[in-house]
């Protein structure tokens, strides 16, 4: 079977397919024959050294994954051989057979395809968890996020929908204004004064979603309303291109601001910081991924999907997600041909 590999810290070169002998699973495992892979943007930040949660090169990116179950470990009782199931194997999605513990894998709906299988955990799991688990979520109220026509920016999108919100607004470049505007968002083009437009339509909003890092957090929490709550998920300024940039990353690192809670206090306004790949309680995401895959099935959510390249096209995904090409998930087709 082929797997990617991320052989060294770097820009797209780094990136190597190697063949090996499918992998085993243990008694607790499965093994999945992979469709679909979701590329996610900390994948981009993995290969280029700055994401921390990361294994030590060389290493097999890939959170999420798509696909058949193709073999079975001796004390799954759960799953057959020939299920149709997502999962999140942590790293390690993107190969063409990966073994999963059986307690990451969820069986797919019937009525859903492997592409919007795929698309959903990462970026669903990320927006529901913030302003469902974290954030106390009631029907009206007001979102920000930012790159709003990206896989957790699309996701927030359908979920606000599905749970009733106000406005939401949604900052990405200009040319994706349409695309924004037509998932039911408030476009405000990125490196314009978001601020000062939310403010125009009232106090502020009730929650605010911020992957980009460096001195946007704080604007992102100007944006606040009293009582709003601010995410920091990302740092989406330390990344320049393909390349690493250590100026950009010191840069994201020195100006990300430091809050103080008795300022917080007074203002009510409160900060989390959320890192799903580094989130310990299983129970919480399972129980999260049971309710997303039912809204899956019901058809509430919808994952929007940019494109689909095969495997070994990974480096031309990669890029074209480097470039701000894509409206929607960027997926990996492992699907046997
Ligand atoms: N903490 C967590 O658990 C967690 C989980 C999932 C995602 N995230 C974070 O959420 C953010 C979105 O992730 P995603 O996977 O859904 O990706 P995505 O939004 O699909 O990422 C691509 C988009 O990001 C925007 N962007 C901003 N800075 C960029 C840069 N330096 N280079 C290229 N594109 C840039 C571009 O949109 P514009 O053209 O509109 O700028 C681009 O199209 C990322 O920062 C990611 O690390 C965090």
């Amino acid at each position: 079977m082929k797997r990617v590999v991320y052989a060294r810290r770097g820009g797209l070169k780094s990136i190597e397919i190697i063949d090996e002998e499918n992998p085993t699973p243990d008694d607790n495992q499965v093994r999945i024959e992979v469709h679909r892979a979701g590329i996610n943007f900390a994948d981009l930040m993995m290969r280029q050294g700055l994401y921390g949660a990361a294994p030590d090169f060389p290493f097999t990116p890939g959170y999420e994954i798509s696909g058949v179950i193709s073999e079975i470990g001796a004390n799954v009782d759960d799953f057959s051989v020939g299920d149709r199931v997502v999962a999140l194997p942590g790293f390690g999605g993107y190969a063409e057979q990966v073994v999963v513990d059986s307690n990451r894998v969820w069986p797919m709906p019937e009525n859903v395809s492997f592409d919007a299988a795929a698309a959903m955990p990462v970026t669903y799991l990320t927006a529901h968890h913030m302003l469902v688990h974290l954030g106390n979520f009631r029907a009206g109220d007001s979102i920000l996020v930012h790159h709003a026509a990206g896989g957790v920016g699309t996701a927030t999108a359908q979920l606000a929908k599905a749970l009733e919100a106000g406005i939401v607004y949604g900052t990405a470049s200009a040319n994706k204004a349409d695309f924004v505007e037509a998932q039911g968002m408030i476009h405000i083009p990125r490196g314009e004064d978001f601020v000062k437009r939310i403010k125009e339509d009232s106090d502020g909003v009730h929650h605010a979603l911020d992957p980009v890092g460096g001195k946007h957090v704080m604007d992102s929490y100007r944006a606040l309303r009293n009582g709003g709550r601010l995410y920091v998920f990302g740092a989406s300024s330390a990344v320049k291109g393909p390349k690493r940039s250590m100026l950009k990353a010191i840069n994201m690192w020195r100006t990300t601001p430091r809050f103080d809670p008795i300022r917080m206090m007074n203002s009510n306004k409160s900060v989390f910081g959320v890192h799903m790949g580094m989130w310990k309680d299983e129970e919480v995401v399972r129980e999260q991924m049971v309710s997303l895959a039912k809204m899956l099935e019901m058809g509430f959510i919808d994952p929007v999907v940019d494109s689909v390249y095969r495997f070994e096209d990974v480096a031309a995904a990669q890029q074209h997600i480097h470039d701000r090409g894509n409206k929607g998930k960027v997926l990996l087709d492992f699907s046997p041909k």
